[in-house]
Order: structure tokens, then C-alpha cells, then sequence
């Protein structure tokens, strides 16, 4: 048996006939951009984060990168982040021209929310977590209420996070504004690529609706030096199938991470762990191991591909060189980097794959 890290197409199987049908009655529609798809997308996707606003973009790194120019972050600013994050969230911050400023993880791979405090200074302006591998950052009430005391903004990187839950409330609820990819591989994944902001702010949504289209509000008329980062139809048209049976897939994947808590019993193997009052929703299933590469190389020989997520964290790497950071300066980071390995989970995994992989993990020694 051959297990590939993910297969996409058994996705598009599974609504195949709703896909089809929203593609051709999108193309015969006449409109393929900033049309009713993407108005209607907007509207459903709000009311399932359970915020006023949603706006769609082209892509998730866009909907970090032009929230903190919303929010006026620039040069000589700078912004909390984690220091394991995927390095899109980081190039948002460098990318406007702040400074990011790292802060150690906890663990459950998301940000140390104890050690927010202690990294605030004169020059920061916002926070970003990620709800990284889909598991939602805990105590998002306690993050929300330093933002407050510190005057800072709270920005959510729901990139991998769609529908996950702290204290029974949507992840992209709790901050000014939740950014989200639709890359293919996400759990709400579009056919390319795409992205959108939630908020509760009308003057935010505004602002990103404007911005999003080369700063226009009025045709030819420009505000501001905007860009053009526009969810087209056809991936609105799509995302709006897939939105809707999000429930079913999720379902999907909660049953096949029980699967690995339960089955894998490898005292070589460190196992995902849910934070007090978070509901997580499996975008990856990371596990730790001491002998990371063994483990991966032993897979490789029995068929099973993983991946790692992320081998090197950003303050290491060779794009970053000019912040100055050396081997050992965030070491929580860079243990995980070491260690952890993203197993196969993806919708229309059989219990045969998975039972699979579960009994070569097991049988993994070194
Ligand atoms: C945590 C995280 N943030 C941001 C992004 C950027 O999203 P995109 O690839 O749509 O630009 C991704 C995905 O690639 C991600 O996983």
C-alpha cells in the first residue's frame, strides 16, 4: 500500500456533481469577478465565523499583509509573533515594513500566551497568533484582554484553522481581524488560490474592500495606492459548495485523528494534546519524535509519506539573515523544528490507510 501525504482530487470526488454545476453556472453567469458568488460567499462565510464582515482576497499571506497597513502598522513598528509560525505570517510583518518580534511557543504549537506581556515594548502596535495545525490558540479571552490594556491590535492567522474553536467561539471572531487562506491543501480549500478577512468593523471591511481593488471605491477613482488581491468567482462559486457540507468534512477528519490518538501507542511517538476549553479541527496531525528522521526515512521504506511543518523557523532562516538571530536564540522553536512530523489525515483517507499507517507507526523502532 502507498499512502501519499494528501490526495486532493478525492476532496473533489466526494461534491463532484455540486462542483461541476457552481462552475458552469458561474462561466455561463457573465460575471468572473467581484460578482454574486463572491458577495454570497462573503455574507455565508461571516455568518459561520459568526462576525459582521468577510471579505475576500487572493490569498491568505494578503489578508495578513494588507490588515496590518489597514491597521497603520509600518516602519519602525513592530509585531509579536510566534516563533514557530509559518513563514508567511512574519513576511506580512516585513513586507509593511515592521519589525517582527518573536515569542516562544507552548505546547500545543501555538504562541505562549503567558509570554505575550513580556514582549511587549514602546514600538509594538499588534499581536499575531496563529491557530497553528488547526488547533486554536488557548485562552484567546486572556489575549484579547492584554491587547486591550496595551492598546494594541489582536490579528488572527485562521490560515489553518476553519471552524476551530476556544470557549465555544469561532476562531476569526476574536481579534480586529481573523485572516484565511483557501489554498487547495486548507481545510476549507478552494481549486487555487484565495483568501478573506473577517471582522466586526465596518471601517476595516471597508477599508480592505477598497484597498483590495487599487484603492478604489469608485471606479477609476483612487483613494489610496491599493493593490489588486480579488477572490474571483469561480473560487467563491466553489468555496460556497464546500462551506456548506464544511460540517460533514470535518466530521471526516475529527473521526480519522481519533483514529491516531487511540491507535498509536509508540512510546517513540509524542501525540497532539487539545488545550482546556479548544476544539481543534485537525488541519494537520502533528506528532514528535526524538528520532525525527528515522521515523520519516522508515516511513518512506513502507510506502507512507509525511511531512515536516516547518523544518526551519523563521528567525534561522536564510531570508532573515539581516535580523541577526543565531542557532539556540529560540530554542522551544527549534526543538519542534527538530522533531515534529505531519502524518497523513485528509478527507477520503480509508480506514485501511489510516489502520495502516497506525500499524507501521507502532512497529517503528530505533
Ligand atoms: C499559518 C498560515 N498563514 C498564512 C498562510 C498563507 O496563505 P496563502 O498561501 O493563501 O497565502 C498559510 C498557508 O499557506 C498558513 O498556513
Amino acid at each position: 500500500m502507498k499512502i501519499q501525504f494528501n490526495v486532493l482530487d478525492r476532496q473533489y470526488q466526494k461534491f463532484q456533481k455540486e462542483y461541476d454545476k457552481a462552475v458552469l453556472k458561474t462561466l455561463r453567469g457573465g460575471f468572473y469577478v467581484l460578482g454574486p458568488e463572491v458577495d454570497s460567499f462573503e455574507r455565508e462565510f461571516a455568518k459561520f465565523v459568526g462576525v459582521k464582515h468577510c471579505v475576500g482576497l487572493a490569498s491568505g499571506l494578503d489578508a495578513l499583509w494588507i490588515g496590518l497597513k489597514v491597521l497603520g502598522v509600518g516602519p519602525g513598528d513592530s509585531v509579536l509573533v510566534q516563533s514557530n509560525a509559518y513563514i508567511a505570517t512574519v513576511m506580512a510583518i516585513t513586507m509593511v515594513g515592521a519589525e517582527p518580534i518573536f515569542v516562544e511557543p507552548d505546547e500545543n504549537y501555538n504562541m505562549n500566551v503567558d509570554k505575550i506581556e513580556e514582549s511587549i515594548s514602546n514600538n509594538t502596535k499588534a499581536v499575531i497568533v496563529t491557530h497553528l495545525y488547526g488547533q486554536p490558540t488557548s485562552r484567546m479571552d486572556f489575549v484579547q484582554k492584554i491587547c486591550k490594556e496595551h492598546n494594541l491590535y489582536l490579528v488572527e492567522d485562521c490560515a489553518q484553522g476553519h471552524g476551530s474553536r476556544y470557549d465555544g467561539k469561532m476562531t476569526g471572531s476574536f481579534g480586529d481581524i481573523g485572516c484565511f487562506s483557501f489554498y487547495p491543501s486548507k481545510n476549507l480549500g478552494c481549486f487555487g488560490d484565495g483568501g478573506a478577512i473577517t471582522t466586526n468593523s465596518e471601517k476595516i471591511a471597508n477599508d480592505f474592500r477598497v484597498f483590495r481593488n487599487y484603492g478604489s471605491e469608485k471606479r477609476y477613482y483612487n483613494k489610496v495606492i491599493g493593490t489588486n488581491s480579488r477572490l474571483d468567482e469561480l473560487q467563491a462559486a466553489l468555496l460556497r459548495v464546500k462551506l456548506k457540507h464544511l460540517k460533514e468534512l470535518q466530521d471526516e477528519r475529527d473521526s480519522l485523528a481519533k483514529k491516531y490518538l487511540e491507535g498509536i501507542k509508540n512510546p517513540l511517538i509524542k501525540l497532539p494534546l487539545i488545550a482546556d476549553k479548544c476544539v481543534p479541527v485537525w488541519h494537520l496531525f502533528v506528532v514528535r519524535c526524538e528520532k525525527r528522521d528515522e521515523l520519516i526515512k522508515y516511513l518512506e521504506q513502507n510506502n507512507i509519506q509525511a511531512l515536516i511543518h516547518y523544518p526551519v523557523p523563521p528567525h534561522l532562516q536564510e531570508a532573515y539573515r539581516d535580523l541577526g538571530y543565531k542557532k539556540g536564540d529560540f530554542p522551544i522553536a527549534e526543538e519542534y523544528a527538530n522533531t515534529v512530523v505531519s502524518l497523513p489525515l485528509y478527507i477520503g483517507m480509508t480506514d485501511e490507510e489510516i489502520e495502516y499507517v497506525i500499524e507501521v507507526i507502532n512497529r517503528f523502532e530505533v
